[in-house]
């Protein structure tokens, strides 16, 4: 290692650690001067890329994003108006672009088995699925299968669609699954005796932090299970970026740091980068700014085995999937 590369690679750690600046456009802005590895123009040429709540924000940026590298781009959404206005949107901005749009509620996993079959059919194969879809409700919300919406949104949805399209993502040469979670995660530890949130006092941000701490705890599960399909599985959090849902969910936190805030394009960097890298990166890790990070920074939040195992066959019982 040069002494250059040494001291960048410090710095990198330093910014990840004090979290303002990392994970703002600052922290963006200071790593991506070192990249010298963007996928090249048409990297995702010929290939499939499915987008998850892709009307606005990051899924949007992404969907764009892979358009622009040569996919055909589907992107997911509950509302049809906003998907003809991110397919208009990304035609504007990528002309040649092929964007279909798919209706679903990923947190209804009745509609997500029906979005998985109607995908088998009408895509030769998927090469990448990004879960980026995300909900902070203010008050406790529960979906028609009874399950907590943040759980149900962050966890369940993205393993039930994962599963429902199995056959479409084993018939691609490379495909990867990204699962997009948040660095709030690392405040949280696994909760695994009220994973629906029904006994505990209901926090927004607590329901969202602990449900992203359980999307980065079972990506290496989910990557073994998986990977028998030839998939990687990914798990990556964008840093802190300016979208509708930050200004919906979060205004007072978007009124005080609005300067630092990362474009959309910015936070969904690492979404495009790990769908189209070469080669592929080793599957069951967690990324942020295009670089594998750690999962816990503080002994307090992490899991047991035995945690882990009892969040999986909660997940498992709930969305159907056999072992
Ligand atoms: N922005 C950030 O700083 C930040 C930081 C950390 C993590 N993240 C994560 O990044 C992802 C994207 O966030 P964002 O900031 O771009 O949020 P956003 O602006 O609120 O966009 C989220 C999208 O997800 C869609 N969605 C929500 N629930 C859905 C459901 N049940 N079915 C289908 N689509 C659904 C929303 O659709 P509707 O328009 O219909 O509501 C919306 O288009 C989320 O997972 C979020 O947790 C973002």
């Amino acid at each position: 290692m040069s002494i250059k590369s040494g001291v960048a690679g410090v710095l990198d750690s330093v910014l990840d650690r004090t979290i303002v600046p990392g994970y703002s456009r600052l922290g963006y802005a200071v790593r991506s001067m070192r990249w010298d590895d963007d996928p090249g123009p048409s990297a995702l040429s010929g290939k499939s890329v499915v987008v998850t709540g892709a009307g606005a924000g990051l899924g949007l940026a992404a969907a764009r994003g892979a358009a622009r590298l040569g996919a055909v781009v589907v992107v997911v959404v509950r509302n049809l108006q906003k998907g003809e206005n991110a397919r208009d949107a990304i035609c504007r901005a990528v002309p040649s672009a092929d964007v279909r749009v798919e209706i679903c509620d990923v947190a209804n996993l009745a509609d997500v088995r029906t979005l998985g079959a109607r995908l088998c059919e009408r895509v030769e194969r998927i090469d990448v699925l990004v879960h980026n879809a995300g909900v902070m409700p203010p008050s406790r919300e529960e979906t028609v299968e009874g399950h907590e919406l943040t759980l149900a949104t962050h966890v369940l949805g993205p393993m039930r669609l994962t599963e429902s399209v199995l056959p479409a993502l084993a018939a691609a040469d490379d495909p990867r699954v990204i699962l997009v979670s948040s660095g709030g995660m690392y405040a949280q530890s696994l909760v695994t005796d009220d994973i629906d949130y029904r006994a505990s006092e209901y926090k927004p941000a607590t329901a969202y932090a602990r449900t992203k701490r359980m999307q980065v705890a079972l990506t290496p599960q989910l990557n073994r299970r998986w990977a028998a399909h030839g998939i990687s599985t990914y798990c990556m959090h964008p840093g802190w970026a300016d979208t509708p849902g930050v200004a919906e969910s979060l205004p007072t936190f978007r009124r005080i740091t609005e300067p630092l805030l990362r474009t959309p394009d910015q936070g969904a960097d690492t979404i495009l980068w790990l769908a189209a890298t070469e080669p592929a990166p080793p599957g069951g890790t967690f990324w942020h700014d295009r670089r594998p990070r750690p999962t816990h920074y503080v002994r307090r939040t992490r899991e047991s085995s035995g945690e882990l195992e009892t969040l999986w066959q909660y997940c498992c019982a709930a969305t159907g999937i056999t072992q």
